[in-house]
Parts: C-alpha cells; sequence; structure tokens
C-alpha cells in the first residue's frame, strides 16, 4: 500500500521506517528543509535501536523523504498525522499544526483516502480533522478519518511498534477499517514475523500482534488514559516508597509483593525521581483539560502530577541529609535523560534535579553516554561534562544517579570508590542493592529503601540503620 507519514518526528519517523518494513511505499513529508536534507543523506537524528538499520534498508527504495504534502497525499491511500502536539501554557494540546495538516490535505483529495490521527491528540479531535476537511470542499464520501494511536517508547520505539501489546484503531466505518487492517495484516497475521530479516523479537512479543478496532473517540481516549493511567502507577509506587523510608520497610519487597498480583502486574513499578519526557507530563496536562472542558473535574491526575513533584524535592532533600551543606559541594552526577536507553532531555527529572543543584551552589561534574550534546545548549559552562562515569566521580563528594541507564548498573565499584572523595553514591533510581553497596565501602542511599553504611563507618545524619545491611 502506499502511505503518506506527515511530520518526521519521533512518531512519524518510527512509524515511516517500520511501515516500509512491513512492505509499504511512504512518503513521509516534513516542511523542515533541513531535517529533511539530513535524512537524505542518511543522518538518523534519534537515538533509536534498529532505526539507523530500517532507515538505510529502505531509504530511496521504499522510504522517500518529501516536502510536497499534496502530492503525498494524491499518491497514498492513507495519510497518518504525526506532527507535533505541544503544550499551549494552559496545559492544553496546541492542535494548530493538526488543522494546517487537515488544510492542507483537503485540497489534494483526488479520491478515496484514510486521514488517520497518530499524533497523541485529545478526543474530538479527529471529529475537527473531518470538519475541517469538510469545509475545504472535500466530498464527504471521498474520505474518513481515523485514530490509531500509537504506544511507542523512547529508546525502544521500534521493536515496540513492530511487536505491539495490541493496536488500537479508531474507526467509524467498515471501509475505513478495512485499509487499517490491511496496513497492519502483517503483523496481525504473523507473516513479518516469519522474515529472515525482520527486526528481532523482544521479551514478552505478543505474536500475533492484537488488533482492537474501536469507534474513532474510544482510540483517542485509550491514548490519553493509557498514559495518565502509567503515570499514576509510578506516582504511586513513589508514594508507597516515601511511607518505606518512613518505616524503614523496602520498596522492592512490597513491589514484588503487590506486582505479583496478575491484576496489578509489575512493570512501571519503578521507584525514582518521577517521570518526565515529552509524553507523560504533558499528556496528564492535556487529559486533564480535556476532562474539565467535558465536565468531568480530574483531581486524581492533579495529585499525580503533584507526587511526581514532589519525589524530585525529597531527592534533594536526601542528598542535604547525606551531604549536610550544599554550597560548594562537589557532585558528581550520572544520567540527564528523562529516561536510560534514549538522548531525550525533555522534561527530565534528571537535568531539573541537577538545575536545582546548581541553584544550591554546587559544582557539578555529569555524564550521560547519549544525552550531552543536547544538553550543553542548556547546561553548559555551568557543569563539567565529563568522559565516563569515573570520571564524573572524580574527586566529589558524592555520586548521584539519575537515570536508569543499563551500564550506570554495573559500574566497577572498587574504581569508582578509588575516584571519589567520599565514598557516598545516592540513587535516585534503585539501580543496586544497599547491603551490596555498603559490602563496598558506600555509603548508600536510594529510594524507599533505608540508606547504608559500611562496618567501618560512623551511622550518620538521615536515619541509617548500620546493622539492617550487616553481612548475613
Ligand atoms: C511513554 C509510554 O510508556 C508509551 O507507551 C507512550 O507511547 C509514550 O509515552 C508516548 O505517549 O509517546 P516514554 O515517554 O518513551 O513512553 O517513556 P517511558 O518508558 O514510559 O518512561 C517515562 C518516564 O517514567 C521516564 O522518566 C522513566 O524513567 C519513568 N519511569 C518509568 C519510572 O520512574 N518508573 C517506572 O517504573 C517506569
Amino acid at each position: 500500500m502506499r502511505i503518506g507519514v506527515v511530520g518526521s518526528g519521533y512518531v512519524g519517523l518510527v512509524a515511516g521506517a517500520c511501515f516500509a518494513d512491513l512492505g509499504h511505499d511512504v512518503i513521509l513529508v516534513d516542511n523542515d528543509q533541513q531535517k529533511l536534507a539530513s535524512l537524505k543523506a542518511g543522518v538518523v537524528p534519534i537515538h533509536e535501536y534498529f532505526l539507523p538499520e530500517l532507515l538505510r534498508r529502505h531509504s530511496g527504495r521504499r522510504l522517500h523523504f518529501s516536502d510536497d504534502l499534496h502530492e503525498a497525499v494524491r499518491s497514498s491511500a492513507a495519510i497518518f498525522i504525526a506532527v507535533g502536539t505541544p503544550p499551549t501554557d494552559s496545559g492544553d494540546a496546541d492542535l494548530s499544526y493538526v488543522e494546517s495538516v487537515a488544510r492542507e490535505i483537503s485540497g489534494a483529495v483526488n479520491d478515496y483516502k484514510v486521514v488517520v490521527e497518530k499524533s497523541t491528540v485529545p478526543v474530538y479531535t479527529s471529529e475537527w480533522i473531518r470538519k475541517i476537511i469538510l469545509r475545504n470542499g472535500t466530498d464527504p464520501a471521498a474520505f474518513d478519518v481515523a485514530s490509531n494511536p500509537e504506544f511507542l517508547r523512547e529508546g525502544t520505539a521500534v521493536t515496540d511498534f513492530l511487536y505491539p501489546d495490541r493496536i488500537v484503531v479508531g474507526v467509524d466505518s467498515e471501509r475505513c477499517a478495512s485499509v487499517l487492517r490491511a496496513i497492519y495484516k502483517p503483523l496481525t497475521d504473523g507473516t513479518y514475523y516469519q522474515r529472515q530479516d525482520a527486526v528481532p523479537q523482544p521479551d514478552r512479543a505478543r505474536i500475533p500482534a492484537p488488533i482492537i478496532v474501536t469507534s474513532t473517540k474510544s482510540a483517542e481516549l485509550i491514548k490519553h488514559a493509557s498514559n495518565a493511567f502509567l503515570a499514576m502507577k509510578i506516582s504511586f509506587i513513589n508514594a508507597v516508597a516515601s511511607i518505606c523510608e518512613s518505616v524503614g520497610a523496602n520498596v522492592q519487597q512490597v513491589c514484588q509483593g503487590i506486582g505479583s498480583d496478575t491484576r496489578i502486574g509489575p512493570r512501571f513499578l519503578n521507584p525514582g525521581i518521577g517521570y518526565g519526557g515529552s509524553c507523560f507530563p504533558k499528556d496528564l496536562m492535556a487529559f486533564r483539560s480535556v476532562a474539565r472542558e467535558c465536565g468531568y473535574d480530574f483531581r486524581l491526575l492533579d495529585e499525580v502530577m503533584k507526587i511526581n513533584e514532589e519525589q524530585r524535592q525529597r531527592f534533594l532533600r536526601k542528598v542535604r541529609s547525606a551531604l549536610w551543606t550544599l554550597r560548594g559541594k562537589r557532585l558528581g552526577v550520572l544520567g540527564l535523560a528523562f529516561k536510560g536507553g534514549t538522548d531525550d532531555i525533555r522534561e527530565s527529572p534528571a537535568m531539573l534535579v541537577v538545575q536545582m543543584l546548581l541553584q544550591e551552589g554546587c559544582h557539578i561534574t555529569v555524564y550521560d553516554p547519549a544525552a550531552m550534546d543536547r544538553a550543553r545548549e542548556i547546561l553548559n559552562f555551568r557543569v563539567q561534562f565529563a568522559e565516563n562515569a569515573y570520571e564524573a566521580a572524580s574527586g566529589a563528594d558524592a555520586l548521584l544517579i539519575l537515570t536508569e541507564w543499563d551500564e550506570f548498573a554495573s559500574l566497577d565499584l572498587e574504581r569508582l570508590n578509588e575516584k571519589l572523595k567520599y565514598p557516598i553514591v545516592i540513587d535516585g533510581r534503585n539501580l543496586y542493592q544497599p547491603e551490596f553497596m555498603a559490602e563496598h565501602g558506600f555509603t548508600y542511599y536510594s529510594v524507599g529503601r533505608l540508606p547504608a553504611i559500611p562496618e567501618n563507618q560512623p551511622a550518620g545524619a538521615g536515619g541509617i540503620l548500620r546493622n539492617n545491611y550487616k553481612k548475613a
């Protein structure tokens, strides 16, 4: 099938490359000439596993880049809108890019088209897209509008797309449903997974991929409600972690206990310094705002956002309880990305913590495996950038772990200990076991677990109960 994808951001680029891998002919449209030129030159603008391979495999063959939306619409059976929907000052999603694409599509419809919204948008957007296309003179029989939300996570976007938990297709006519079913057929009939050159299967893949067909409004709500629920799970466990800290319980044990109830499940129950990224913070505000407009006061979401903010403040208090005063302290920081496996620093809790510590007068040396180039624009001259974790730790009063990169979970602890001025680690992502760190000579603070200190150190501030972590 011939497919047009409008917008070459995260969702558009990944979707375009993956549709090409499913065997479709894809035109990826963007009006940013610089971006187009670098995509044509083979530059991969985001850090995403398998994306470079797919772009190499399909660019110039099944995947073309263009600035001509008109032509893309004329030659495609389905046009996916994947443009940005940034938040406005009031927290609503700004849908002006979606509207202008809908207007342009209208002038180019030459035979039956399916216009698919793939950006994260509030309920009623597909109705508005339909109205805009009609208002600009298109025959109502010549198109349908569908909602096909994307559930991919940054860092695993390609495998999330090709091995989804579910494909949600919101349609209001059978004709439109059949076009979307045909597009996803290689995933839903499993033929993609039999191919030798298929992107490798991740753990827990559901094969063949299930497809759920709903109304457009339900599909729009599924997207917002899914993200809100996941964020709620994170805030919930962060709240439970705070209670664990107060009473001396271990949040990991609590997570194991509650997560093994299949109705709850163990995933997205990792406490930390709060959620960030370009999706959860923005989508929660947008969902809150849509609910209000629809007459429902979704106060639960306010609390989810409030707990998330407080989690960073709690972490700062932890740093203070470990180091007493902060002004002039040298800190090594591991992680700037909003989560491991990505170079994205948008709404990153790690960046926010670094900025709060700078305000407190700390001197910071940071290391992140992928996000430093992006962070430089914001933090330049205010922090030092290190080549690796050990350089970041060198001479520091304490080491802070702010992003859950795999490589931070397997550091050479002896080397780290030698580099630090004081062997203190404050881990905002629970990458280590407290007793293990104490055995390796570290005073170790984490989230929702008691701090641990090595046997030869005096018990310090912050209620450290040494005996809890004595070797068995
Ligand atoms: C999120 C959703 O997980 C995707 O399903 C969705 O498609 C995407 O938003 C979107 O709407 O586009 P993403 O923002 O890439 O994906 O990142 P997540 O893996 O969900 O992590 C979000 C934040 O939550 C990160 O800061 C992460 O560190 C934090 N997190 C995640 C926790 O603190 N604890 C957890 O247990 C899981």
